[in-house]
């Protein structure tokens, strides 16, 4: 008998909000199950009830048929519950062998030497059986690709498939989305291998054509309730798509376009900067240009604009906006020149966890609201709500503390609270990470918008479909160098991949 994992009309309340409402399926041995849903729809917790992070406000979690009770973080391992979060921790100083032993049951008193031998065997047993023997248990963490550190991740959390102990289910909630593209089907061919091991994984990820490639079912939640259960040879990107969106109010926003003259000046221009893993980079950009930078991971795409922000210092060459030079190394003078910058990581970077989310959307425009406090108060709860209605947070509540939105809605947030300030030139790293379809045309209308305003914006972006359909140019970034440019509109993104792809050296 396959296993089976079953969420009975689960209901988790939150205040006034129901994150989900009477939602019910079943997880089979054996069979990759996708959940699906815009930012918000109640993913997260369902996985989080299943962790035994939340208790449960109404309905039941069976393993095998039996109800398991009120689960905790321990005791949903021993119901062979397993997660991988999107950040798995790895400890990077230590072996590979030495990452798929911890949390594992045995770690036996014998003596250091013959442990290791121990754990050396465990590990590479599990990489046999997944299908990738090549990864060596002693090598160290650091030394590993992204894909290759998701797959350690992923052989820690399922090591007692072999055990007494069992594996039912394995939990994965959007483990590709900061892998590089040609490293995402070394980590989704494991994920195979896992379920044709008999366990069940249950699969998190905005990327609709990768659900629908790895997939066998899919559930698609909206507003904490299950709209359906497909499965995923039934079902094109399309329908998928519109069925997490609903009708309502969530039709896609009217595409705007910029096209900004070639004429207009130029605002922020680089000559022969260098700095970290860039070497001598030269770019001008024009108002109202959206420009996009292609390139592989650790080509230098983000180094570039923390250089162009004044975040990392200048070894050498100069910047300027509008003519003007701009101090190296100075974060402080940039914003107040006019340049605003959404890095990658911005909810551990730019973010106040545990304050609203109307203080954290109006945060760095406090001095506009030179007035007392109680009205201050009031226009920036106001204003707090445009941006977010603008940038498509929800909920709408500017007064709910901001750790406890979904994770797509903060990064909607953060990119919200830089556009309200205006700048000159905004710079972008990864704008639509972790947001689901629906919010990520929205976050390029809006991004649109500013720049048809005026406003000049540099993006980078691992999703290269993304920074065709986004900008007006593309810059090619190959080993810290720039390498050219491409016109989006006569450019397929497999080409944008060989280019940025391609050995030089
Ligand atoms: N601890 C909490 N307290 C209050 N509200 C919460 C809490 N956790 C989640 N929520 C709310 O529950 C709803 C569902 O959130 P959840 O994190 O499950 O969404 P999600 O589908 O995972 O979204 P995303 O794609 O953005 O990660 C959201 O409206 C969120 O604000
Ligand atoms: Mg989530």
């Amino acid at each position: 008998m396959p296993h089976t994992v079953e969420v009975r009309s689960v209901t988790k309340i939150f205040g006034n909000q129901r994150a989900l409402s009477e939602v019910t399926v079943t997880f089979h041995g054996g069979e990759v199950h996708a959940l699906a849903g815009l930012n918000g729809s109640g993913k997260s917790t369902l996985v989080k009830l299943l962790a035994g992070v939340y208790s449960l406000d109404g309905g039941e979690i069976a393993v095998n048929g039996q109800v398991v009770g009120d689960l905790t973080p321990a005791s949903a391992g021993e119901f062979g519950l397993q997660f991988l979060h999107q950040d798995p921790v790895v400890f990077p100083h230590l072996t590979v062998a030495d990452n798929v032993s911890v949390g594992s049951g045995f770690r036996s008193s014998s003596r250091v030497h013959v442990r290791r031998r121990r754990e050396d065997q465990v590990a590479q047993h599990v990489f046999k059986r997944l299908g990738v023997p090549h990864l060596d248990p002693k090598r160290q963490m650091s030394d590993l690709s992204p894909a290759e550190r998701t797959m350690v991740a992923i052989a820690r959390a399922v090591q007692d498939l072999w055990t007494d102990r069992g594996v039912r289910l394995l939990v994965l909630d959007e483990p590709t989305a900061s892998l590089p593209e040609h490293e995402v089907k070394l980590v989704t061919d494991m994920v195979r291998r896992v379920a044709a091991e008999g366990v069940a994984v249950l699969f998190i990820s905005h990327d609709l054509s990768m659900v629908l490639d790895l997939a066998d079912r899919v559930t698609v939640l909206r507003d904490g309730k299950r709209v359906d259960t497909t499965a995923t040879t039934e079902l094109t990107k399309q329908e998928l798509a519109a069925s997490m969106v609903g009708t309502a109010d969530r039709s896609p926003a009217a595409l705007s376009t910029s096209r900004a003259p070639n004429n207009a000046p130029v605002s922020l221009s680089a000559s022969g900067i260098s700095g970290g893993k860039v070497k001598d980079a030269s770019i001008e950009i024009r108002r109202g240009e959206i420009v996009g930078i292609a390139g592989l991971l650790g080509s230098g795409r983000s180094t570039l604009l923390r250089l162009l922000y004044g975040a990392q210092p200048l070894h050498a060459g100069e910047t300027k906006l509008f003519g003007t030079p701009l101090r190296s190394g100075s974060p402080r003078y940039s914003r107040k020149a006019g340049i605003g910058f959404v890095p990658e990581d911005r909810r551990k970077d730019g973010a106040l966890p545990t304050m609203t989310m109307a203080d954290n959307v109006t945060i760095a425009s406090m001095d506009s609201f030179a007035s007392p406090f109680w009205i201050r108060r009031k226009a920036e709860t106001r204003s707090a709500s445009e941006t977010m209605e603008q940038f498509d947070v929800r909920p709408r509540d500017p007064e709910k503390v901001f750790r406890l939105f979904s994770g797509g809605n903060q990064q909607k947030a953060i990119i919200g609270r830089w556009a309200r300030l205006a700048p000159k030139v905004l710079l972008l790293d990864e704008p639509t990470q972790g947001v689901d379809v629906h919010a990520r045309l929205q976050i390029h209308d809006a991004i649109r918008k500013l720049a048809s305003d005026g406003m000049s914006v540099l993006v980078v972006s691992s999703d290269f479909a993304e920074l065709l359909e986004l900008s007006d140019r593309v810059l090619i970034m190959r080993r810290g160098q720039l390498k050219g440019q491409v016109d989006p509109a006569d450019t397929k993104e497999e080409q944008l991949l060989h280019l940025a792809a391609s050995d030089d050296a």
